[in-house]
């Protein structure tokens, strides 16, 4: 059984949330904003970034792969679930739980500038650059955290813990 140590608390996650929403209220200012939420690890973030934002909001959801129930980056994508909506002369705003080796969004990118949004950001909760192996910079970014596997907060562990009301990090000795 693994022990979770709390590595961000529950309150640090929710100021820096209403941090992100007020940058994210004043850069898009006089525009609606079109969020994609990448599923499931991003929905507890999406929905509490949601919440906060001053500016019209719309939703969709995309279900995006690489990883198996492992800790270890496969290095590929497949699509599982695509968007409902076009994103054709939207204000595209990404809302991933993680940045990692970056492949993930780096292939997302890709594709959605394909469909020509008005804009395309990203937005992440974590960050994980000592992990990146393609070069991409998420534009709002929530914590920047150590090389460590995380869970909570709609990240996963074999599709546990995804409901932990904070992060923390296995210790399975
Ligand atoms: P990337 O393509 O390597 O950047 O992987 C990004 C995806 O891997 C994220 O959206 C997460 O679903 C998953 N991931 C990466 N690191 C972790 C972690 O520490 N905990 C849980 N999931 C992770
Ligand atoms: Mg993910």
């Amino acid at each position: 059984m693994e022990q979770i140590e709390v590595l961000i608390s529950e309150e640090e996650v929710e100021t820096k949330i209403c941090e992100l929403a007020k940058q994210i209220s004043i850069d898009y200012a006089g525009k609606e904003v079109h969020l994609i939420a990448i599923l499931k690890g991003s929905v507890f973030f999406t929905c509490e970034l949601a919440k906060r934002l001053t500016v019209p909001v719309t939703m969709d959801f995309m279900t995006v792969s690489s990883y198996g129930d492992g800790m270890v980056s496969a290095g590929q994508i497949t699509i599982k679930k695509e968007l409902d909506e076009d994103i054709d002369g939207k204000e595209v705003l990404i809302v991933e739980d993680i940045v990692d080796s970056g492949h993930t969004l780096m292939h997302l990118k890709k594709l959605l500038l394909g469909r020509n949004p008005a804009s395309l950001k990203i937005a992440t909760l974590l960050d994980k650059p000592d992990c990146r192996e393609v070069e991409i910079k998420p534009d709002y970014c929530g914590f920047v955290i150590p090389d460590r596997y995380v869970v909570g907060y709609g990240l996963d562990y074999a599709q546990q813990y995804r409901n932990l009301p904070y992060i923390g990090v296995i210790d399975q000795k």
